[in-house]
């Protein structure tokens, strides 16, 4: 497809989403390259939403290591059980933070962060890396935001 992202920003969440997601799909469709397909993943993700940061972070080892990622400089490595992205490592399920300061042991990449979501994904059972959304608001993630970013965490998980 052309490298064009189509976007319609008078849809609701769930809708862009829903148009989002195949494109994602058809971005991604053939192209045997993990950090071309994350890339392109992320960079949709923030074109259409406008997060403050959304990224990668893969398991290697005992750790997570940042991947392709959209927003200011961050953290590289996080161990396992650390942080909001650790914990939902550990836990193999995704955590939605509307106050990362509440959130005990949460690593503050950006001190403009405020609530976060993240979302792990699975590959034969087992955890192979996170998908971490972060905003400048609080509170700014919900049920359709869970629902269609688990869906994206799956498609990704043939990525690895
Ligand atoms: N806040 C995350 C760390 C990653 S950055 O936000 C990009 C955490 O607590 O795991």
């Amino acid at each position: 497809m052309a490298e064009d992202l189509l976007i319609d920003r008078s849809l609701s969440k769930a809708q862009q989403y829903q148009a989002l997601l195949p494109q994602i799909e058809a971005l991604t469709t053939g192209e045997p390259d993990q950090v071309a397909n994350l890339a392109n993943a992320m960079a949709a993700l923030k074109e259409t939403f406008g997060f403050f940061w959304v990224g990668v972070y893969a398991v290697k080892g005992d750790e997570l290591v940042l991947g392709p990622f959209q927003g200011p400089v961050a953290c590289t490595r996080i161990r396992r059980g650390k942080g909001v992205c650790g914990a939902a490592w550990a836990e193999a399920r995704t955590l939605l933070v509307p106050d990362v300061e509440q959130f005990p042991g949460h690593i503050a990449c950006s001190s403009l962060s405020k609530s976060e979501i993240v979302v792990p994904v699975l590959k034969d059972g087992a955890v192979v890396a996170v998908l971490d959304v972060d905003s400048d608001q609080l509170d700014d993630f919900d049920d359709t935001d869970q629902q269609y970013l688990e869906e994206l965490g799956r498609r990704m998980a043939a990525w690895f």
